[in-house]
């Protein structure tokens, strides 16, 4: 687990003390673990000592005049790539579904956007209770996991389900997170990427400067997580990423014809091309020569809207769509969410400096069919890739 950052949060039951063996084998396996303690986890272990098994200052106040400065939760579930909450307890279960922050634990869990692993540990007569099965399903219909407890003898010294899992088998949960994090497998995405080309004449065409890079980190991580992935790419740059199903085009009917085709054999389509809203009425066989000192007037025509096609044949596909915006981001994106029919859309305001078409981050804000909003800080684009990643599996897994 080398470079493996993970925020290990700690809530207030017996079990802690096992959180401690978690953070001294996870740091030997290489891991950078920053703790989070909840309000009353210093009952049963100090702050010093996770302090001093992780090598770094333990996050476990809301008031501390230096972490409020820094904004300290912010910060640490920003550089995070995965929150194991061990042992989780009933209480923090269900701040956690509800969406509450009233200690540093609670809060840094709402401020963190990736994957959430939870082993929770309870009375065996907690575990059984319905607001707590409930608060479960609900954090699993967002896509968090769980390593559920085991049975035995309980610190109440009723026999039951509720003890914290095996230390082992939350290192193992962690481990697989890492080396294979096979999530993906048996689901095929169809993803389309970069930007179209419409012909004008021989030597020229319309375009926008879509570098490809997004639609092509989605791959990338499709693939490493196990899924299956056909890439439709305008002309970019980019090298194609081993193991996908290449398809080259460059003209927005050559893409559409690409789409259909391939739509019925997928699962997922993820439409991150910047498909060209204009092509040329005429395509001149010949290069258009300059005359003198009149200007060219070019007639435009719309392109075909393949979203709008793939809409109308009610496929039943899981569909995102994207939404590059210079003006009204979140409005413009709603009102193509809807027309499009889509399931997702992926919203990025491109007058924002050092982030959109050409460049390695982004930031971005994901609207799902509900109309749900969660805006996520400036990130490299295959952490996005991930983020989103993970948001459509929790729509697939959705009953
Ligand atoms: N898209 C498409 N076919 C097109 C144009 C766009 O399928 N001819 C897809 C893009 O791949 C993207 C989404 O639609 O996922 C939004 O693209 P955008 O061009 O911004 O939307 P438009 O509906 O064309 O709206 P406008 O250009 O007016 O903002």
């Amino acid at each position: 687990m080398k470079n493996a950052k993970i925020v290990l949060g700690v809530s207030a039951s017996i079990a802690a003390y096992k959180a401690v063996e978690l953070v001294r084998l996870l740091v030997k396996e290489g891991a950078e673990v920053r703790v989070a303690m909840s309000a009353n986890t210093g009952q049963f272990v100090t702050p010093l000592t996770f302090e001093a098994l992780s090598g770094h200052p333990v996050y476990h106040t809301l008031f501390d005049s230096q972490n409020s400065a820094e904004m300290e939760h912010i910060r640490v579930a920003e550089n995070a790539d995965l929150l194991v909450v061990a042992p989780a307890t009933a209480s923090m279960l269900g701040k956690m579904a509800h969406g509450l922050a009233d200690d540093a634990l609670s809060c840094l869990h709402l401020a963190f956007k990736g994957p959430v692993l939870v082993a929770p540990a309870m009375n065996e007569g907690m575990w059984g209770h319905l607001a707590v099965k409930e608060n479960i399903a609900l954090l699993k219909s967002r896509g968090v996991e769980f390593v559920d407890p085991e049975s035995g003898e309980l610190a109440c010294r009723v026999i039951g389900p509720g003890r914290l899992a095996d230390t082992a088998v939350i290192l193992d949960k962690i481990r697989s997170y890492f080396n294979q994090r096979n999530d993906l497998t048996g689901i095929r995405f169809l993803i389309t990427a970069g930007p179209t080309h419409e012909a004008i004449d021989p030597v020229r065409y319309l375009s926008n400067p879509s570098s490809g890079k997004m639609g092509y980190a989605v791959a990338e991580q499709v693939e490493a997580r196990g899924g299956e992935v056909v890439l439709i790419s305008g002309p970019t740059y980019l090298k194609p990423p081993s193991g996908v199903e290449f398809k080259s085009c460059k003209r927005a009917d050559e893409m559409n014809a690409l789409v259909q085709e391939h739509l019925e054999n997928c699962d997922v389509l993820v439409m991150s091309a910047a498909v060209g809203d204009f092509a040329a009425e005429k395509l001149e066989k010949e290069k258009i020569k300059k005359q003198g000192d009149e200007g060219l007037v070019l007639k435009l025509v719309p392109t075909i809207d393949i979203l709008l096609e793939v809409a109308k044949r009610n496929s039943g596909k899981l569909v995102v769509g994207f939404a590059a915006e210079s003006q009204n981001l979140l409005e413009s994106a709603l009102e193509k969410l809807k027309k499009k029919n889509l399931d997702l859309i992926v919203a990025n305001d491109i007058s924002a400096p050092g982030i959109g078409f050409q460049s390695d981050s982004n930031q971005v804000t994901i609207i799902d069919r509900e109309e749900n909003m969660e805006h996520l800080p400036l990130k490299p684009k295959r952490e996005i890739a991930d983020l989103l990643l993970d948001r459509i599996l929790a729509r697939l897994k959705r009953p």
